[in-house]
């Protein structure tokens, strides 16, 4: 088997478990009434990025799980031996505590008095949480729009690039901790910058990667002012905290280095930087803590200080549990950290391929990825990277041009009567044109769809206006199925899909979403472009809903 996009290996991982198939893989197999024959495949993972090639590589011939259940263990414990008074503190009633997570907030200027306060003080409340987007000034009353606001800056000398820098001025607001396993919270106090000023005097460890961010399509002049540098994602505590635990891998043998190091990954750029955040949910007396926004560098004005030793300490359980499901195997899954538009395979030597290409400029991967690669040391060259960047000057049609080279070498490689999966999701018509497109002139011609029904929308389908819940699915060929040369009617075709949907048992297939990923299936199976983005095809099926309701009325 082949993946030519391979991300974090998860072909290679279907490909392992194929082998020791779980009782719920079996159930659905049998549930779907399908004629498997389980037995491992072999399988060759090709990933253009550092940091996905190391996580497959890991994952796919993870190390025996009670050696690094032991090792992670000892790690932790000899780190925390040093520098767990970073995160020490006193509780409300004055006892030594420690903290969860400490939440900090951007200073503003109020508009009328010129006085600074808080975002916290002027938009946060507690009992029921809410976050206003109106800032009242605690100091004057004044009510104004937050984005209408300037933020406070200072000048901070910065040791490691032993200069001073501009940046926004933040200040702890609230800190959540545990005394003898009872959790507490309480507005930051005097004890906390106590700790602080110690913790700007502490020395870090030599192996801070000194980097400058290579921004790109997600750079934001606002809530990226004065990130020039990978420790610029960081308070001076966590980066201690990191590097204190990254330094510490360098005990372990190299098998045992790449599982911790993984693990410590896994939590870094998600929780021990400042792109972590709080959000006010409905219903909740307290704001809820959450991870960054994944597939972009988002610092909101609440940014939150995780305690990165409680934190991971929770996922050793969780890689432990990862790695049992695949540990022993003989080594079947070889990860090669190479683009897949030069696969370094022999003509004809593949039996499948499985694999999701980026879906135009749903996530620009080395970008986003660069926190994590920078402690590996090695970031990715995205010269190849087949995404739609402004930044990297990559259109709609250089994507394609990218996609069809990859195609073309996927049709090389591939057995003569073998078939292709394509999973893929776009809520615009012009990248799934651009795929289309690739596909055909690589040789390779769509024979069914159909859709992934994936327990859990990405992140991006939940978030993303017009986007598409549930993978379409491709069946690629070598062979052209015979083009019957009829127009397709886009509403003609909704309603017998909507028909469709009232007799299916799945009540997802009724949904906007769905319609668009079958629409989608129908046009790319009968060799169509396809003709609407998803945005208007949902308004479109809106305006007929409300006028087929009025008719009825
Ligand atoms: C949608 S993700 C794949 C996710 C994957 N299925 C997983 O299990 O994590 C697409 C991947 O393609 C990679 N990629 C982009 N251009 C590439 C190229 N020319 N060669 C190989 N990989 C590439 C990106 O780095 C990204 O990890």
């Amino acid at each position: 088997m082949l993946d030519g996009f391979a991300g974090s290996g998860s072909t290679g991982l279907a490909a392992i478990l194929c082998g020791r198939p779980t009782d719920q893989m079996r159930k659905d197999a049998k549930r779907l009434n399908l004629d498997v024959r389980w037995g491992a495949r072999k399988s060759v993972l090709y990933e253009l990025g550092v940091l996905g090639s190391f996580v497959a590589e890991v994952l796919c011939n993870p190390p025996d799980p009670a050696e690094f259940r032991q090792a992670a263990e000892q790690l932790l414990a000899d780190v925390r031996r040093q520098w767990s008074w970073l995160y020490g503190t006193r509780d409300p009633d004055g006892n030594n505590g420690e903290i969860r997570y400490v939440v900090w907030s951007d200073l503003m200027r109020c508009p009328k008095c010129n006085k600074h306060a808080s975002l916290w003080d002027a938009c946060v409340s507690r009992q029921p949480a809410s976050i206003s987007s109106t800032f009242t000034c605690p100091h004057c009353g004044n009510c104004a729009a937050v984005e209408s606001l300037s933020r406070v800056r200072e000048n901070v000398t910065d040791d490691i690039l032993v200069r001073s820098r501009l940046t926004r001025r933040r200040v702890q607001a609230w800190v959540y901790g545990e005394t003898n396993g009872k959790t507490w919270s309480r507005p930051a106090q005097a004890c906390d910058k106590k700790i602080f000023q110690a913790i700007e005097h502490a020395e870090l460890p030599g192996n801070v990667p000194l980097l400058q961010v290579q921004w790109g399509d997600l750079y934001r002049s606002g809530y990226h002012e004065g990130i020039t540098h990978l420790h610029h994602f960081y308070t001076r505590r966590n980066l201690l905290a990191f590097s204190a635990l990254w330094e510490a891998t360098t005990c372990f043998s190299k098998r045992l280095q790449s599982s911790l190091r993984f693990w410590l990954l896994s939590y870094n750029s998600a929780h021990s930087t400042l792109m972590t955040r709080v959000v006010a949910k409905k219903g909740q007396n307290d704001l809820v803590v959450t991870s960054a926004q994944p597939g972009v560098l988002y610092i909101s004005g609440l940014p939150v200080e995780k305690n990165i030793f409680a934190g991971v300490r929770r996922k050793i359980e969780t890689m432990q549990r990862a790695f049992t499901m695949v540990h022993g195997h003989e080594n079947l899954v070889e990860v090669r950290n190479s683009s897949s538009l030069d696969l370094d395979l022999p003509d004809e030597s593949i039996d499948y391929v499985f694999t999701d290409p980026p879906f135009g400029n749903n996530i620009p991967y080395a970008e986003v990825n660069f926190i994590n690669e920078a402690w590996l040391g090695r970031l990715t060259d995205a010269t190849e990277e087949a995404i739609v960047s402004p930044h990297q000057h990559k259109s709609v049609d250089d994507y394609k041009e990218l996609l069809e080279r990859a195609f073309k070498e996927i049709n090389r490689v591939l057995r003569p009567d073998s078939c292709a999966t394509v999973a893929f999701h776009s809520a615009s018509a012009g990248v799934w044109n651009a795929l289309r497109t690739a596909c055909e002139n690589a040789g390779l011609h769509v024979a069914r769809t159909s859709v992934l029904n994936k327990t859990q929308a990405s992140f991006k389908q939940v978030r993303t206006n017009g986007a598409v819940k549930g993978d379409p699915l491709i069946l690629l060929s070598k062979t052209r199925a015979p083009f019957n040369g009829l127009e397709l009617d886009v509403w003609a075709v909704t309603k017998e899909l909507v028909k469709q949907a009232a007799n299916s048992d799945d009540p997802a297939e009724a949904t906007p979403q769905r319609l668009y990923s079958r629409l989608v299936g129908r046009y790319m199976s009968s060799g169509h472009s396809i003709p609407i983005d998803a945005g208007a095809f949902y308004r479109g099926l809106q305006e007929r809903h409300n006028r087929y309701a009025e008719q009825t009325v």
